[in-house]
């Protein structure tokens, strides 16, 4: 998704939006731009196409770009295709083919969302004598904000509320006018966008790391409200252009969190992550052996009344969703139904207050999922997001919220967040349980136990991370990968197989064992390789008959199960053994492997690890 950055302060502005634009190239993108001004001058703008480091050698690393004041962006494109003239920022005046140089018109801004009635504000700017040289949505609320700068005379924050009411759709805005030197006006809705604060300095963002070398104290501004930034002053407003004060949130984060490490890729620094992810997650649900959701708002009382779970989410969220089906219908003995937040929209699923509908999201901001949240809500639902960003939309729109803490996440594939999420699922599921009385307060106590050992047990199978390694540069050049398993397993299985697809480019596909039969068994050719998981006792001999049925047809064949289980040697090429724990949180030891063969075929094969081509880590838009 598109990242905006913006900086005002005694300070030279384009080296430090620069710095943080590189610190949002995770979000995915495929043009850069600038547009800086020094003091009373005009503002300047530079645009860029392809890498960030285009647009830094176009400005001598910010350095012919001189000023105080600025704002950045890098596009992520939604509405015309990636190019100079599309790329941001933009202006409410002409501009030209290159979309480079000095800035005439009065206000020049950028955006990260999607403005959804585009077409007809754009009609309307024309019948107004406005003239377009892009084919953005973001010219036209850039132009409309300056249509009633224009008409009403009242300064930006009115422009910029009146606006607001005007436009359907996502924004994070950034704008700077031309008779206000030396400040930024931002607004926000539904979007990412935060704002930091430091002594004669303002800062905002699409995302933390951007300005986490500047400052830790941020603000949260929320929706539909409007911050005005000068050097050591940020004022925000509501959408009647009334001021209103926000909270100061300390980050708590290391500017170490959000850099590698010493690993080769975020990612591989993120799978080591996994253990402390886990643990830190499960401390903060689980208070003297006892899991504790009161931090969430939901109560024992509430958990006993649902009597249907539907969970949402996309990707990997939605994976975890479905490893939670099976735990809490095994567990707790309640209804679960797991949709992609995409469907789950168009789906008429009856809804009521005695239904819970958790929304689980690493990022907190992923269009289908935040609209999946509110269409949960319009149809009386209680809602609980699951969530790994503090402050994100989902986390603030949803009844109860329930933080992971695996902390900032930059690899485009998702590793320590996902696990974070399994654990949290986990900590839900024995709860529930208890309110409910389908398991003994014995039996919670022992499952509490088990889930503490977890963070060590993930932490044994990274020591096994050389065979991984080794085995992956025998499949590096496959042509298909299949996952295959049943329950749980297949639930490993969509994960395994997603990893290995967004981040290796091998095709792959992930299938119910019991399904393969049914029509994809018959794409399996000589040396297909089939990964099958074991780690379910009471599914093992059938999964494992599923295994033999692609090797007689020529599949070579690797199995993961539990240490222990040696019989699979005498059965497969390539046996992967990983530590024993209860049934219901074997994923999150099992998946631990399949993230490190995704990841070592990847490096194999000399791909961006870290960012992968069409990829971005949060889809802001549907
Ligand atoms: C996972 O590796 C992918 N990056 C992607 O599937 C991701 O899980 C999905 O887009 C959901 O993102 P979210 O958890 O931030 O909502």
């Amino acid at each position: 998704m598109c990242g905006i950055v913006g900086y005002t302060g005694e300070n030279q502005a384009a080296p430090i939006l620069l710095d943080g634009l590189k610190r949002l190239e995770y979000r995915g993108y495929d043009s850069a731009g600038l547009a800086v001004r020094d003091g009373d001058a005009l503002a300047e703008v530079v645009k860029a196409t392809g890498k960030l480091y285009h647009l830094a050698d176009k400005t001598d690393q910010g350095r012919s770009l001189p000023g105080n004041c600025g704002i950045g962006h890098t596009r992520w494109a939604t509405h015309g295709d990636p190019s100079l003239i599309n790329a941001h920022p933009h202006v409410s005046g002409s501009c030209s083919g290159s979309g480079s140089g000095k800035v005439e018109s009065d206000v020049v801004g950028v955006h990260n969302g999607i403005i959804e009635n585009y077409g007809e504000l754009k009609e309307k700017l024309l019948r107004h004598g406005y003239r377009f040289y892009s084919d953005t949505d973001t010219e036209v609320v850039v132009k409309l904000v300056d249509y009633y700068y224009k008409k009403y005379k009242i300064g930006p924050v009115d422009a910029i509320t009146r606006t607001m009411v005007r436009v359907r759709g996502s924004y994070a805005l950034a704008l700077m006018f031309k008779d206000h030197p030396g400040e930024i006006f931002a607004a926000r809705k539904d979007s990412p966008l935060i704002i930091g604060a430091a002594e004669n300095a303002a800062f905002l963002a699409s995302d933390v790391p951007a300005i986490l070398k500047y400052t830790r104290s941020v603000y949260y501004i929320g929706n539909l409200q409007v911050a005005r930034l000068s050097p050591g002053s940020v004022k925000f407003y509501d959408l009647n252009g009334d001021e209103i004060t926000l909270p100061l949130t300390e980050i708590t984060w290391d500017a170490e969190a959000a850099e590698k490490g010493g690993y080769e890729h975020f990612m591989l620094k993120e799978i080591h992550e996994q253990p402390a992810a886990v643990r830190d997650t499960l401390v903060s649900l689980v208070k003297d052996g006892t899991v504790d959701l009161t931090e969430t708002g939901l109560t024992d009382g509430d958990l006993k009344r649902f009597a249907q779970i539907d969970i949402a989410a996309c990707g990997s969220a939605w994976h975890v969703g479905m490893a939670a089906q099976y735990v809490l219908e095994d567990l707790a003995g309640i209804p679960v139904r797991v949709e992609l937040s995409s469907e789950f929209r168009y789906r008429t699923l009856p809804l009521g207050k005695d239904t819970l509908v958790i929304v689980i999201s690493q990022s907190g901001e992923t269009a289908d999922s935040l609209a999946a949240l509110r269409v949960a809500k319009e149809r009386g639902a209680e809602t609980l997001g699951i969530v790994n960003v503090i402050g994100s939309s989902i986390a603030r729109e949803a009844d109860h919220v329930l933080y992971t803490m695996a902390g900032p996440e930059i690899a485009v594939a998702t590793t320590k967040a996902y696990s974070a999420q399994l654990a949290a699922v986990y900590a839900l599921a024995i709860r529930t349980a208890l309110a409910r009385g389908t398991v003994s307060q014995e039996r919670h106590d022992a499952l509490v136990s088990e889930l503490m050992t977890l963070p060590e047990k993930i932490r044994r199978v990274l020591e096994e991370k050389e065979r991984l390694q080794w085995f992956s540069t025998k499949i590096s050049n496959a042509k298909d990968i299949f996952f295959i398993g049943r329950g749980l397993d297949y639930a490993i299985s969509l994960e395994g197989s997603l990893k290995m697809k967004e981040i290796s480019y091998i095709h792959s596909e992930a299938y119910a064992a019991g399904e393969l039969k049914h029509g994809t068994i018959s794409l399996i050719e000589n040396n297909t390789l089939v990964v099958g998981m074991l780690t379910q006792a009471g599914l093992y001999e059938k999964t494992l008959s599923n295994m033999m049925e692609c090797k007689s047809r020529g599949a070579f064949l690797m199995g993961l199960t539990a240490n222990g289980n040696f019989s699979v040697e005498d059965s497969v090429n390539f046996t992967v053994y990983v530590p024993k724990t209860d049934e219901h949180f074997m994923i999150s030891v099992a998946i631990v492997p399949l993230q490190l063969l995704a990841y070592y075929t990847s490096v194999n094969r000399g791909l961006d690890v870290d960012k992968p081509r069409n990829l971005a880590k949060s889809v802001t838009v549907e």
